[in-house]
């Protein structure tokens, strides 16, 4: 059985005052929450995290790792920073890195080996937009997306591991994907792993986070379905009694 974890994204919000309020908040609400709970937050804000979160079961990452280990590359992070400051999790390939920041399939599965190579459990962001999902391409481009990981990193990889499964026409639209509709592509990826030579363990372990307008109202339907192992959250994650509830959904 697959433990439920929910992710928050913060993406580039917040501030010292307002993280401190929400993660107080957070932390008095999990006591009874059963699945693993973990922020992701701007980078200048990891160090507080750390501190806040000392001592609580809620984990941290960031969103976003460079592939170089260090030197000159102004304004990047590398794994060993994000280690240092005792990250559990980093993302990579977030939708908006893919799009915004013309982040590549193969630059994204270069820093899922160097954040698994720092000893980070890479939170690997993959789906399609929506004139992919239209023109009956969803498969082909998370396959796409996964293959570039399974070349360079092999399906044991994604042992330590998480898959988000975001498709970009849900995200920050208030579309979320049906609860079948995103259960059907995560079987896909599950089978997917478990077609590759010895995937058929590590495709039944690895959790599979749905991602896209989760909400209070939709988390229950979604997180009841067999293969979302939990959800990677955006705007909900911001508001601690949201984030909270649908903490609460994943059981
Ligand atoms: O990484 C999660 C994020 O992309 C989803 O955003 O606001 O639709 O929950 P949101």
């Amino acid at each position: 059985m697959r433990q439920k974890l929910v992710a928050g994204n913060w993406k580039m919000n917040g501030s010292m005052q307002a993280n401190q309020q929400l993660l107080e908040n957070l932390k008095q609400g999990v006591t009874h929450i059963q699945a693993e709970i973990a922020v992701c937050p701007p980078f200048p804000y990891l160090l507080q995290v750390k501190e806040l979160l000392k001592n609580t079961a809620i984990r941290y990452g960031a969103q976003n790792v460079s592939h170089e280990s260090d030197g000159a590359f102004t304004g990047e992070v590398s794994a060993a920073m994000l280690v240092d400051l005792a990250c559990t999790y980093v993302l990579v390939g977030h939708s908006e890195r893919r799009t915004l920041y013309a982040e590549t399939d193969e630059g994204v599965a270069e820093k899922f080996v160097v954040a698994q190579r720092a000893g980070l459990i890479p939170i690997l962001c993959v789906g399609e937009s929506l004139t992919e999902r239209e023109s009956g391409d969803t498969e082909k481009v998370v396959e796409r997306q996964l293959n570039a990981v399974l070349t360079v990193a092999g399906v044991g990889a994604f042992s330590k591991s998480v898959i988000a499964y975001e498709p970009v026409w849900a995200i920050g639209t208030g579309k979320t994907a049906s609860a079948e509709q995103a259960q059907a592509v995560h079987t896909f990826i599950r089978q997917h792993l478990a077609k590759q030579p010895q995937g058929t363990a590590v495709a039944q372990t690895v959790q599979i986070l749905y991602g896209g307008s989760v909400k209070a109202n939709n988390a229950t339907e979604l997180f009841a379905m067999p293969d979302i192992d939990g959800g990677l959250i955006g705007g909900a994650s911001l508001k601690a009694d949201d984030f909270l509830a649908i903490c609460q959904a994943a059981h």
